[in-house]
C-alpha cells in the first residue's frame, strides 16, 4: 500500500468516450434557444441524462420540467435528446407551444422504422428498458402494435398476432453483445422475424462499449463518468464488470471513494455520452494531485460524425 502512488499511477483513458454527436447538437439547441427565444426556454424531460448538463443550461435560463402542462401557452418547449411520442408532439401543438426538436437524429431513424415496420402489420418487438425516454417515445410511435421486451427471458414469454409477422427494434444505448443475445433468441421463436437496415444502437454507444473493451483487461480498476440514469453510461459499466474489472459510475470526481483506488495501478477512465469531457479531464486532475501520473489513450476509433441543427435555431 502507498507503493503504488510512489510508482506512479497509470491512467488508461477509453477513446472515443464523453460527448456524441446527438449531445452536442441537443446542448447547442438549449444554448441557441436561450439566445434566440423570450425567455423563460422551457425543456421537456433533461436534455440529455446528465445531472451537470442540465445545471449549466439552468444556470443560464434553461427551465426544465417533466410534462408539457407545466409549460404556459405559446411558450418555447424543448423536446430532449431522447425523442417523444406523437401524442406528445400533439399535445404541444394543442397547447400552442412553440416547439424546438432536440430528438438526436439516430433517434428519429428508429422512431421512422417503428412506423414502417407497424404500418406493413408487424408485431414490433422493441427491445429496451421499461419507463425510459427514448423507449416511451418510441413505443408511442405505434403503441398498440409495439411490446417491449428487456431480455432473453422476456422473449419467451411474449404474446404476438402473428409469428410469420414480426419485426424487433432496439434502443440506441444498450448493450451490443446483450442486444445479440436477445435477437438470437427472438429469432429461434420466430424465424422469420426482420430487423433494421442497419444497427439501431448508435454509433457512440458502440465505440464507447469497444473503447471499454479496450482498457478494462488491463486496469485495475475502470471509473465510467456519467449520472445514474444515462443508459450508456450504466453498460459501459456493466460491460467493464462483465469482462472481470471492478467499476463504478462517477457522477463526477467527488464521487471517488479512496477505497477504490488502494493498491491500483492502473486506472481505466471513460465516458458515457451525455457526460461533458471536462469531467474527465477533472479526474485526471485530482488523481495528478495525489502523486505522479501517467496518462495513455487507447482509441479504437475516430468520430467526425456532426449533426445539423434544425431550421428552428439556424442562424
Ligand atoms: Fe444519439 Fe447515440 Fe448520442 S442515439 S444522442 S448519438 S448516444
Amino acid at each position: 500500500a502507498g507503493g503504488a502512488v510512489a510508482d506512479g499511477l497509470i491512467v488508461l483513458l477509453a477513446a472515443p468516450r464523453s460527448f456524441c454527436a446527438g449531445v452536442e447538437r441537443a446542448v447547442e439547441i438549449v444554448e441557441k434557444a436561450l439566445e434566440q427565444r423570450a425567455h423563460p426556454v422551457y425543456v421537456r424531460k433533461q436534455i440529455v441524462h446528465n445531472s451537470h448538463v442540465v445545471a449549466a443550461l439552468e444556470a443560464r435560463g434553461a427551465v426544465f420540467v417533466d410534462e408539457l402542462d407545466e409549460v404556459p401557452h405559446g411558450a418555447t418547449v424543448v423536446f430532449s435528446a431522447h425523442g417523444v411520442s406523437p401524442a406528445v408532439r400533439a399535445e404541444a401543438d394543442r397547447r400552442g407551444l412553440a416547439v424546438v426538436d432536440a430528438t438526436c437524429p439516430l433517434v428519429t431513424k428508429v422512431h421512422a422504422e417503428a412506423r414502417r415496420f407497424a404500418g406493413r402489420g408487424d408485431t414490433v418487438v422493441l427491445v429496451g428498458h421499461a419507463g425510459h425516454e427514448e423507449v416511451e417515445g418510441t413505443l408511442g410511435e405505434a403503441p398498440r402494435r409495439t411490446v417491449l421486451v428487456a431480455d432473453v427471458a422476456g422473449v419467451a414469454a411474449l404474446e404476438v398476432e402473428d409469428p410469420e409477422r414480426v419485426s424487433y427494434l432496439t434502443q440506441t444505448t444498450l448493450a451490443a453483445d446483450e442486444v445479440a443475445e436477445v435477437v438470437a433468441a427472438l429469432r429461434a421463436r420466430f424465424p422469420r422475424l426482420r430487423g433494421p437496415g442497419s444497427d439501431d444502437i448508435c454509433y457512440a454507444t458502440t465505440n464507447r462499449q469497444e473503447a471499454v473493451k479496450a482498457i478494462a483487461r488491463d486496469a485495475d480498476v475502470v471509473l465510467v463518468v456519467g449520472s445514474t440514469n444515462s443508459s450508456n453510461s450504466q453498460r459501459l459499466v456493466e460491460l467493464a464488470r462483465r469482462l472481470g474489472t471492478p467499476a463504478h459510475l462517477i457522477d463526477d470526481v467527488r464521487a471517488v471513494r479512496a477505497e477504490w483506488l488502494a493498491g491500483a495501478r492502473v486506472v481505466g477512465l471513460s465516458a458515457g455520452a451525455s457526460a461533458p469531457p471536462r469531467l474527465v479531464d477533472e479526474v485526471i486532475e485530482v488523481l495528478r494531485a495525489r502523486g505522479p501520473v501517467t496518462v495513455q489513450e487507447r482509441a479504437v476509433a475516430a468520430e467526425h460524425l456532426q449533426f445539423a441543427l434544425p431550421p428552428a435555431v439556424r442562424a
